[in-house]
């Protein structure tokens, strides 16, 4: 019996908050044929580090399909279903040769791209490698994270080169996070900007830098031809106003800005702290698969610590399960804890939205009606390009001083945060040369003109 609003509202009400039970499945469920699954096989995602894959073959799952990663003997990657198309033994117990690699079981040899190259217990004159091919993924190894297109392979579209993975002097560092829970869940948060202010903040303690409880006017915004959602998260902290942008490309890439940005003197537009995919292993699993960045531009401070970013391990605290115990996280939740505590599939139907959660109704929202555009036959939209030819993003810092206004300090902290977030937008298709010394210009011209 659906609950009433009267008991909804009503004091000790545990007996009638009955859960409604039932997932969103056209958002979280990704396997072979779900519209979730057709969507997001329509984009290049990576599926684990480069440091993991090697001449031992390594079980994946991705999207709900068992795959085996290896390196061949000449140093090619490949990426094959993991059932032999012989009599189907798993491919992690093949032996990788020269080219490709071979079951065990009966000696089929198997190239990177799927091609049967030997059956050797069958005749010479076997038809059987004319006209069969093991299950193959096109793979591309980027920086240490290896990347696949498992859709269709008329639809392959061109390798996500962002503005951020080609920095000059700037240094990428890759890691992989399992999570024991819905990929939605994991994505969905960094649209979610408030929750730094208390998860990551005032709740326990500062995680990051205490500026970060400081609650901030947040502002979504679709990227030009709905690739995505952008943010401006404006704060004031002492004489500084604190202008940062962070972004959400489709279907689950995220960028959030220096993660140990302090607030304490005058910056424009340090870019990206993480470089991030939710990758889905299945409908209740997923992985950040991710680069940390690290630059003379970035963390100031001199919090962050490259040796502790890698398999299941990144350098700030509370995003794995295994770095520490179970009480440990009671103690100090941080993003694993409260986003795989939301369970293995989060029900959309029995939660409570409010005006901080309107990043993620956007993201949900766009999510959804691009799933039906590509289940109707569109292509997903091409991403605005710079004149790099990058894929353009928004993510970045920008500090400036600013005094407090005794009028109406709010006012001016929204004014200017809507003002800043434009100026960053409207130089997203420059050179990434010349972009943060042009965006000094625009909000120092725009700040004298007031
Ligand atoms: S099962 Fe793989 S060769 Fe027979
Ligand atoms: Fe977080």
């Amino acid at each position: 019996m659906a609950i009433t609003p009267e008991q909804r509202a009503m004091r000790y009400n545990g007996y009638f908050r009955r859960s409604a039970g039932v997932e969103d499945a056209e958002l979280t469920h990704v396997g072979p044929g779900t519209p979730g699954g057709e969507y997001f096989r329509r984009f290049w995602t990576p599926v684990c580090m480069t440091a993991q894959v090697s001449e031992t073959p390594l079980l994946l799952k991705v999207l709900g399909e068992e795959l085996v990663a290896f390196r061949d003997l000449s140093g090619r990657y490949g990426l094959l279903h993991k059932h032999c198309s012989h009599r189907r033994a798993s491919l992690e117990y093949g032996i990788v040769a020269e080219r490709g690699i071979r079951c065990c079981y009966h000696g089929w040899l198997f190239d990177v791209d799927g091609t049967i190259l030997e059956v050797p217990g069958e005749p010479e004159s076997s038809p059987i490698p004319g006209k069969l091919c093991q299950g193959a993924y096109p793979v591309r190894e980027f920086n240490g994270l290896l990347f696949a297109y498992m859709g269709p392979p008329e639809h392959q579209p061109e390798f996500p080169l962002l503005d951020t993975m080609v920095q000059p002097g700037n240094d990428m560092v890759p890691y992989a996070i399992d999570y024991p829970c819905n990929w939605l869940q994991v994505a969905e948060n960094p649209m979610d900007p408030f929750h730094s202010v208390f998860l990551h903040t005032r709740v326990t303690r500062a995680h990051f830098n205490p500026a970060w409880g400081a609650m901030p006017i947040v502002r979504w915004h679709p990227m030009r031809g709905d690739t995505g959602i952008y943010l401006t998260n404006t704060r004031r902290w002492n004489e500084y106003l604190w202008v940062r942008t962070a972004e959400v490309f489709l279907p689950a890439i995220a960028q959030p800005p220096d993660i140990y940005q302090n607030p304490d003197r005058e910056k424009f537009f340090p870019r990206v702290g993480i470089t991030k995919w939710t990758v889905p292993t299945d409908d209740a699993s997923c992985k950040i698969i991710a680069w940390r960045h690290f630059n003379e531009t970035l963390d100031l401070d001199a919090k962050g610590d490259r040796d502790n970013v890698g398999l299941n391990k990144v350098d700030f605290v509370g995003q794995t399960g295994v770095e520490r115990s179970y009480e440990e996280g009671q103690r100090m939740p941080g993003d694993y804890e409260a986003q795989i505590s939301q369970g293995p599939i989060t029900i959309h139907a029995d939660e409570q939205l409010g005006t901080t959660d309107g990043g993620v109704a956007r993201y949900r929202r766009m999510l959804r009606n691009a799933i039906r555009a590509v289940a109707g036959g569109d292509a997903p939209p091409e991403p605005v390009r710079n004149a790099d030819g990058h894929i353009a993003t928004m993510a970045g810092d920008v500090i400036v001083r600013v005094p407090p206004s005794n009028a109406d300090d709010l006012a001016l902290q929204r004014e200017l945060g809507d003002r800043i977030g434009a100026i960053v937008e409207s130089t997203l298709e420059l050179s990434a040369s010349e972009r943060a010394g042009v965006i000094e210009e625009r909000v120092r011209a725009m700040l004298e003109e007031r």
